[in-house]
């Protein structure tokens, strides 16, 4: 089988209209009438959550610079700007529809909007920041799909860019080879990791679906989360896109001298398991549109990981 490439550029610089029906975590926690809220430990919008968690890690009242790529409707830097409102922000994104609605949201709160695919984005100017946030998105960057194990025999040389450039990640950061005769690689989120380890910017924050999660033994039951190893397809409208598989992303990180601190969205989105959200998780009948929107919910917090690294 030949490999291929799954690209969401075209899309998302001119078809995209609203995220609306893609429905992100951080969009399902937007309305504080929201049924996703009401079953956490915690009620709070996205942004807030994450920006508490991150500080403990982060120096958060140290941080100036803030870049955030791919920041769909603004939800998350309007948290992060009421939490810190001496942050100078950037936005950049590659759809001008979202970077638009970004605009709306933020106003001049936010120093710069630039429309860009980040991977065209240009190292030097990158370093000028502190911190940078990719949230539910680098499952949109390039994965290149049905790549053949033979690439891996001695004398495969003769490799077409892409793959040769594949293996040459293999090499360098000594990534662990797949035990499958042909896997998919997540090459766009490797390229923008390298971009910004290449920055030495000194924090990043990543999420996104994961093929390495699982559920917590307790939940196992209720969902059904396999960890494949080799990154899925999500279909979704007018593009698919592919789960990350984080632990290259980690030893990518490590190799370029960063801290990994990796987890389930659960970590800083928690669950309160009451009785309620357990009859719901255990019933299998969809007798309510909110305990399907409740149960997707909960199979995202596990079926996302974050990654936060933080330069030594
Ligand atoms: C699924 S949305 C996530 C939006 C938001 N971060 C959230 O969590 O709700 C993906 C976002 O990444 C942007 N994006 C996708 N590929 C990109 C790229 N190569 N460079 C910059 N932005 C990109 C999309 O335009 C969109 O804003």
């Amino acid at each position: 089988m030949e490999y291929s490439i799954n690209t969401t550029a075209d899309y998302h610089q001119q078809d995209i209209k609203t995220l609306g029906w893609e429905l992100t975590v951080c969009n399902a926690l937007e309305s504080p009438d929201s049924p996703c809220r009401k079953i956490l430990q915690y009620n709070d919008s996205y942004g807030h959550l994450l920006y508490r968690f991150m500080e403990r890690f982060i120096p958060m009242a140290r941080i100036r610079n803030i870049i955030e790529v791919g920041g769909g409707y603004g939800y998350v830097m309007r948290d992060f700007l009421r939490n810190k409102p001496d942050s100078k922000i950037t936005m950049l994104d590659i759809s001008p529809v979202l970077l638009h609605k970004q605009r709306d949201l933020l106003k001049d709160d936010v120093a710069d909007y630039i429309l860009q695919d980040f991977l065209n984005a240009d190292i030097t100017w990158l370093r000028q920041y502190d911190l940078a946030i990719f949230n539910e998105n680098l499952g949109d960057f390039p994965t290149v799909l049905n790549i053949s194990c033979d690439m891996f025999r001695d004398g495969s040389n003769d490799l077409p860019d892409v793959l040769s450039k594949i293996k040459s990640y293999f090499i360098l950061y000594q990534l662990k080879k797949p035990d499958t005769p042909y896997f998919n690689f997540n090459i766009g989120a490797i390229e923008a990791l390298e971009k910004l380890c290449f920055a030495g910017i000194t924090y990043i924050f990543f999420s996104e679906h994961s093929c390495e999660a699982s559920a917590p033994m307790i939940l196992n039951p209720y969902l059904q989360i396999v960890p494949t190893g080799n990154p899925e397809r999500i279909i979704l409208q007018g593009h698919d896109e592919y789960t990350l598989k984080f632990s290259y992303l980690a030893d990518v990180a490590k190799y370029h001298g960063y801290d990994v601190t990796r987890g389930p969205m659960s970590d800083f989105i928690e669950p309160d398991f009451s009785d309620r959200v357990m009859t719901i998780l255990k019933s299998n009948f969809t007798a309510k549109d909110e305990y399907e929107v409740v149960r997707q919910f909960i199979y995202d917090l596990y079926k996302y990981e974050y990654l936060i690294l933080t330069k030594k």
